[in-house]
């Protein structure tokens, strides 16, 4: 299996930023990681970031018949754009919401997402093994 890892806004920054809730290693090594954890169980990742909500969502269209899934943090986007969530919705290609921290256990406006509707799924709260715990769904 092919799947797509992406990350939105702020997520960088990861290792960098706010420690004590997203772990001090980087984004890049996370990414390393879960290569190297697809590829462990046969399968294959690509990781990609961006800031822009429109890249994003390009990234979500060009998935169509490409990957057979979709791993997502879309980081605070997640709260509010209706233009990814739309973009998830207009392709085929099953996505899973991930985030690392327990959003519920934190500030009120992370509580709600508007992405959760029309994903496959979600995995929160396990730091980088959110991402590892949403790939596993695609194959297991
Ligand atoms: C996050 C949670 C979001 O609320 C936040 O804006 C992020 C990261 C997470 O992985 O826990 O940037 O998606």
């Amino acid at each position: 299996m092919k799947i797509l890892v992406l990350n939105g806004v702020n997520l960088a920054l990861t290792g960098k930023r706010e420690q004590g809730v997203y772990g001090s290693e980087t984004l890049e090594e996370i990414c390393a990681e879960l290569k190297a954890f697809a590829e462990k169980h046969g399968h294959a990742a690509e990781c990609r970031q961006s800031d822009l909500e429109g890249e994003l969502c390009s990234w979500i269209h060009g998935a169509e018949g490409k990957f057979d899934g979709i791993v997502l943090n879309a980081g605070a986007f997640t709260h509010y754009s209706y233009a990814i969530r739309d973009a998830i919705a207009s392709v085929s290609v099953p996505v899973v919401e991930v985030h690392m921290s327990n959003v519920h256990a934190r500030e009120e406006f992370r509580k709600k997402s508007v992405l959760t509707e029309v994903c496959k799924g979600e995995i929160l709260g396990f730091g980088k093994n959110s991402y590892k715990l949403a790939m596993e769904s695609f194959w297991l």
